[in-house]
């Protein structure tokens, strides 16, 4: 008896209010409608995005909602229309869209894709899917879906414009990470700041997404990549990538940014923003040189009003840029990424600190919380 065209009663864990541990539930997960996909997700890791939904200060907020958008599955059913997916491919579902159409897609200039509505919001965008409705149930509910992926749910549906199909033998304990922090922190450095080799770095925060950069800037042949977390304990797994110089803001006595300014001669060449918080944004602005300094900003701010920046500063020289999964055109990029992985040109087992059965899905948040963890896999 398959379960094609039927609602799949499964696991999930749902966000019914802010500020409060998520709860597991039994979820009702409709069948795939006009070019959507129902997938299996086998593995998926949390990223710090999932926790800013939770923060009682995140603007625009909406609940009940089912988290998660670094995941990998296998398609269990395709709705009418879908002609790129069959049940049984191994699939990483993207919370940034590639239509292929729009005149975002068609340039080479952006990964943004006109499927994306609310521009001043990208973590409220794809909450319902297009026909502007939930596949979702729990207990008569209808319940929010998030960055159009809703990964915490042993069963989800997403758009077929919202995945990139894998190999047979893709390792989707692993792969999973292409769905967020590795794509992000890597493709920042690759395609938005553009690294060049013998440049200065300076990284901001060393969580998934903060190491990523670092593989990046080592690939990119970086002569000095400095790394700056308050918690010295990545200091260890962030040198082994690749890092030259490390420094906690705790241990000094002056603003990391002049400490950075001094070390480097007039700043670096690149710095990455990798925590989020308007104070750490106008540190690493600050650790760039005037001239031609390039400062990437990958955080998300909660709770703040963000970088206030002056003319002079940009009149300078220095550019102030950003990315979305790092630069990735995601159905098209992410194969390849995954081969990559494959054909070890690519670490994604450093990123992995813990392996848990998804109903601990609290405690891999605590872990984050207390900057233990890098990424925890959670397995179904
Ligand atoms: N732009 C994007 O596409 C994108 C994608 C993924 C994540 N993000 C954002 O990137 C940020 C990082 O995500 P993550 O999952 O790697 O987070 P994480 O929680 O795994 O890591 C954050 C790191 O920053 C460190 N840190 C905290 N405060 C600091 C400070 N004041 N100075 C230096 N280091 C500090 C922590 O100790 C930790 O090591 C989050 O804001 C997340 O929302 C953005
Ligand atoms: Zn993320
Ligand atoms: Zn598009």
């Amino acid at each position: 008896m398959g379960t094609k065209g039927k609602i799949i009663k499964c696991k999930a864990a749902i966000a019914w209010e802010a500020n409060k541990p998520l709860s597991i539930e039994e979820v009702e997960v409709a069948p795939p409608k006009d070019h959507e996909v129902r997938i299996q997700i086998i593995a998926t890791a949390l990223c710090h995005s999932d926790a800013h939904i939770l923060h009682p200060q995140f603007e625009g907020g909406f609940f009940p909602v089912i988290l998660g958008h670094e995941a990998a599955g296998i398609v269990e059913s395709v709705g009418p229309g879908v002609t790129n997916f069959k049940p049984g491919d191994k699939v990483i579902p993207l919370y940034a869209p590639q239509c292929g159409k729009c005149k975002f897609c068609l340039s080479p200039r952006t990964n943004f894709c006109g499927k994306l509505k609310h521009f001043k919001n990208p973590m409220g965008d794809q909450k319902l899917m297009e026909d502007g409705t939930s596949r979702f149930t729990c207990k008569g509910k209808p319940i929010y879906h998030f960055m159009g992926t809703s990964t915490f749910s042993q069963y989800t549906v997403v758009s077929d414009v919202n995945l990139a199909k894998l190999d047979d033998d893709a390792n989707l304990e692993r792969v999973c990470l292409l769905g967020c922090a590795f794509s992000t922190g890597y493709g920042a450095v690759i395609n938005n700041a553009k690294v060049t080799p013998g440049s200065t770095c300076a990284i901001f925060g060393l969580g998934g997404v903060g190491l990523s950069t670092v593989m990046g800037c080592k690939a990119s042949g970086a002569s000095r990549i400095i790394v700056i977390d308050i918690n010295s304990e990545k200091f260890t797994k962030a040198k082994a990538l690749g890092a030259t110089d490390c420094l906690n803001p705790k241990d000094l006595d002056k603003p990391i940014q002049e400490v950075i300014v001094e070390m480097t001669n007039g700043g670096v060449d690149f710095a990455f923003e990798c925590v989020g918080g308007a104070k750490i944004m106008r540190a690493a602005l600050d650790s760039v040189t005037v001239g031609w300094g390039v400062c990437t900003i990958i955080g998300v701010n909660v709770g703040d009003n963000g970088l206030n920046v002056s003319a002079v500063e940009l009149l300078m020289g220095r550019t102030l840029t950003g990315t979305s999964f790092g630069g990735w055109k995601g159905v098209t990029s992410v194969p390849k990424l995954a081969a990559d992985y494959k054909n070890k040109k690519l670490d994604l087992d450093a990123l992995v600190s813990h392996t848990l059965p998804f109903d601990k899905v609290n405690e891999a948040f605590d872990l984050m919380y207390q900057g233990k963890s890098i990424r925890t896999v959670l397995l179904f």
